[in-house]
């Protein structure tokens, strides 16, 4: 196994940093015709494909044989040891319409278990990063999730925008969350609900419908961050599952009595 240290972390970090320069020098510059629908309310440009394509030929150097599961459609060899899943620009409408909250998210699974999580905020160029077993870092600092009382936290989610078959259940929880918290946010980039739970922005996010790629690096920040991640059934299938619950340890378990009961 290659050795999971502050210095791999280094060398994924400058490949992030490379990328999120090429999305930054795009901010403001795609033209309406070069927006492809994807799928309902689903946006892609020139921008993720180009973020994604510097993203893998960098990786590509780190570990030569590891397979890719990423957004924009380079997937290959996923039966490998070592498989990268990648979200080469998360908050692709937010960055289509100039508001500034996208990220970068590389996560890195050894054996189906992810051990390294990278989101890189471009915008304010917050680097965050954890290694199974070591924590979880902003800009090299350790970083932890923050445990309050319910009527205190502050509360991350992403709107359903294609998938609306759970809008009543998902409506009845914001209106209990509404009434019982400090409030809720709707960033538009899963990758940073997740990074921002992890070093204590947020006490708790939840979402349901939301890929790998959105949340694999952001699940392992949290957890590293001392809080915990689960699916709206309180397992484990959060990473394919479609459905992903995480917060402080007290957050989480008042999040998920409420979902369960709700969906
Ligand atoms: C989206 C963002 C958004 C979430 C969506 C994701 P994209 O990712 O993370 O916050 O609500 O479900 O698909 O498409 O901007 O990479
Ligand atoms: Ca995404
Ligand atoms: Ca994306």
């Amino acid at each position: 196994m290659m050795t999971l240290n502050k210095s791999f972390a280094e060398s994924v970090i400058a490949i992030a940093e490379k990328a999120a320069a090429f999305i930054s020098s795009s901010h403001g510059n795609v033209k309406a015709g070069e927006i492809v629908t994807k799928d309902l309310n689903s946006l892609v440009s020139y921008v993720d494909t180009g973020s994604e394509k510097i993203i893998i030929e960098g990786l590509k150097n780190i570990l030569p044989e590891s397979g890719f599961l990423a957004e924009e459609g380079t997937t290959a060899r996923t039966d490998a040891e070592y498989i990268w899943i990648i979200d080469p620009l998360d908050g692709t409408t937010n960055f289509l319409h100039q508001i500034p909250v996208y990220a970068i998210s590389i996560a890195l699974q050894y054996q189906g278990e992810i051990i390294f999580g990278l989101v890189y905020e471009v915008n304010r160029q917050e680097c965050f990063y954890a290694l199974k077993g070591q924590g979880a870092f902003l800009n090299h600092n350790k970083i932890s999730v923050n445990e309050a009382a319910f009527a205190d936290t502050l509360i991350a989610t992403g709107f359903p925008y294609y998938d609306f078959s759970k809008t009543k259940a998902y409506l009845e929880v914001l209106e209990e969350l509404m009434k019982g918290t400090r409030g809720i946010r709707r960033m538009g980039a899963a990758a940073v609900d997740l990074a921002y739970v992890a070093c204590g922005r947020f006490n708790g996010f939840y979402e349901y419908s939301l890929a790998p790629w959105d949340v694999a690096a952001g699940a392992l920040l949290v957890r590293e961050a001392g809080g915990v991640v689960t699916d709206f059934k309180g397992g484990e299938d959060w990473l394919h599952g479609k459905s992903i619950v995480v917060g402080s340890n007290q957050t989480h378990a008042q999040l998920l009595q409420l979902l369960e009961e709700k969906f």
